[in-house]
């Protein structure tokens, strides 16, 4: 089997008052199963392009992106979106939660769009909420949450399709500190359980939890190397 994730000479350009802007610029990038990966840089390097990429909201201009076998430019708009939604669990700096849902609902709607069957839904979507620690709030709203309760929900959401990929970009940003550690230190128990993470952000701090840093500059990666992180749980 392949790497999960294989971007090879990938540019995506935008055309914007008559001049060419290339947001990614020739990005090599092999993500294996099971890795936790952090991509950051400064603003404007081109980090949300590339996260667009990785999570099929996008196609590049030109090179080829191949996730978990399937050829993304190959891909009608509908297969897309259906291989996101198998696939790409994501979480976002605000959450994306519905409002007047409850915890609950939130998490079994990408389980409505997958057709699994209504008991199932429910099965699977406490178990996830129990997951996060979020057992005793499965009938709660958005608005009786704090913001780490929220961002628990949403990953709880990501997981619950068992996707073969968690995305997340900035998923701290709107935390204060106490609640970035506990929200990191909840990536990481997933991490060890297996699963595969790629997490965009810009704070140097959120980034040494992963175990790879991918830094981006001009829309090319810069530097790719493991954080001290990787050194201690794989000895070399
Ligand atoms: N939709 C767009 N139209 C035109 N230019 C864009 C668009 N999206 C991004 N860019 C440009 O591409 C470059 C990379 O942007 P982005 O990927 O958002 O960087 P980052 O997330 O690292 O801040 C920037 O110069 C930005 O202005
Ligand atoms: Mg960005």
């Amino acid at each position: 089997m392949g790497a999960l994730i294989e971007i090879r000479n990938l540019v995506r350009q935008y055309v914007m008052g008559g001049q060419i802007i290339r947001a990614l610029n020739g990005v090599n990038l092999e993500i294996q199963r099971g890795e936790f990966v952090a991509i950051m840089g400064p603003s404007g390097s081109g980090k949300s392009t590339c996260m667009n990429m990785i999570g099929c909201l996008d196609k590049p201009t030109s090179g080829s992106y191949v996730i978990d076998g399937n050829d993304v430019s190959q891909l009608t708009e509908d297969q897309l979106a259906e291989l996101r939604n198998r696939k790409i669990g994501f979480v976002f700096q605000n959450f994306n939660l519905l409002p007047r849902t409850t915890a609950l609902e939130n998490v079994e709607l990408p389980m409505m769009y997958a057709g699994v069957p209504a008991r199932e839904r429910r099965r699977r979507a406490v178990e996830a909420l129990e997951r996060v620690g979020l057992g005793e709030r499965l009938h709660n709203r958005p608005n009786e949450l704090s913001g780490g309760q929220q961002q628990r929900v949403s990953i709880a959401r990501a997981l619950v399709n068992r996707p073969a990929l968690i995305l997340a970009d900035e998923p701290t940003g709107a935390l204060d500190s106490q609640t970035t550690e506990d929200i990191l230190k909840l990536f990481e128990e997933l991490h060890q359980q297996g699963n595969t993470i790629v997490i965009v952000t810009h704070e140097d701090e959120v980034g040494q939890h992963a175990h790879r840093i991918v830094r981006f500059r001009d829309g090319k990666v810069e530097s790719d190397l493991p954080t001290d992180r990787a050194r201690e749980v794989e000895p070399v």
